[in-house]
């Protein structure tokens, strides 16, 4: 690139930066603008520039406007082929994220979902649905074909509350992976606590919190979860758990 070229570069890539919603340059007016830009206009403008900083986006994926991408590095993000993300999606809350951040193919995360890579990485498989308003902290892994509803709290890091003489806020952050089977069904409004695995094909009810392993095809609901239905291979049908519940 020549002298001139190098200049104009650099001068240009504050803007730049700052139009995908890059929150190191926050308070540049550029981002505001640009970032709301609309349609397939602005997507495709958000993409080139996320490309142009290290990330990987792929083909005909679509960003919309609003959202915001907070990295240390542009190069943790991937956002797999046709995956849509909508609107006021964010990367990076509290903390700019230091962990990957993968979006399978084919997914689509719904408006205004929050995800918080400062202690692990988050991985979202093919073809899975992030509905509305979630908020997802690493570690965290979400299969193939998954199905979370809206409003689900799903995180992999925690508060160290152990040591009481010492300010919550001061401690480490403790985290324990969350990993999330192919096939998955979470109701709304579900919580999902660090350390947890929930089984290939199983459901969650609406409303739960889940703190323990939920295995696979086997049905849990409740505050705290715990298994209402599993499904029989040999009846090929699903069977109420009573007896596990009451026991449990
Ligand atoms: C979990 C769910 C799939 C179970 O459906 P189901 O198999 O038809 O379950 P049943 O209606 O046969 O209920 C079985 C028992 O579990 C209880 N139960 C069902 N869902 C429950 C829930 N979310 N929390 C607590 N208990 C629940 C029922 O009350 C019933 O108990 P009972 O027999 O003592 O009355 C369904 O209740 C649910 O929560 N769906 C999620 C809905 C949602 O969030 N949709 C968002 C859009 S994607």
């Amino acid at each position: 690139m020549s002298g001139l070229g190098k200049i104009v570069a650099r001068v240009l890539s504050c803007p730049i930066r700052a139009a995908v919603g890059l929150r190191m340059l926050d308070g540049h007016r550029g981002m505001e603008v640009a970032s709301h830009l609309k349609g397939r206009l602005g997507s495709a403008m958000r993409k080139h520039l996320l490309r142009k900083m290290g990330a990987q986006i792929g083909r005909n994926a679509y960003i919309a406007g609003g959202c915001e991408f907070w990295f240390e590095d542009a190069g943790l993000l991937k956002i797999g082929e046709s995956t849509q993300v909508d609107r006021d999606c964010r990367f990076g809350e509290l903390m700019p994220c230091k962990y990957e951040v993968e979006i399978g193919d084919h997914a689509r995360l719904f408006d205004g979902l929050r995800f918080g890579a400062y202690a692990g990485p988050i991985r979202i498989g093919e073809r899975s649905r992030l509905n509305f308003f979630g908020v997802y902290r690493g570690p965290v892994t979400v299969g193939n074909d998954v199905e979370i509803a809206h409003h689900c709290v799903i995180v992999g890091a925690g508060r160290d509350f152990e040591d009481v003489e010492k300010p919550l806020l001061e401690g480490n952050v403790p985290t324990k992976p969350v990993v999330i089977g192919d096939s998955v069904w979470i109701g709304s409004n579900v919580t999902i606590v660090p350390g947890i695995t929930i089984g290939e094909h199983a459901v969650v009810g609406a409303n739960s919190v889940v703190t323990r392993d939920i295995p696979s095809y086997c049905v849990a609901a409740g505050c705290p979860a715990r298994v209402i239905k599993r499904y029989d291979f040999d009846k090929k049908e699903w069977i109420r758990v009573i007896t596990e519940n009451k026991q449990s």
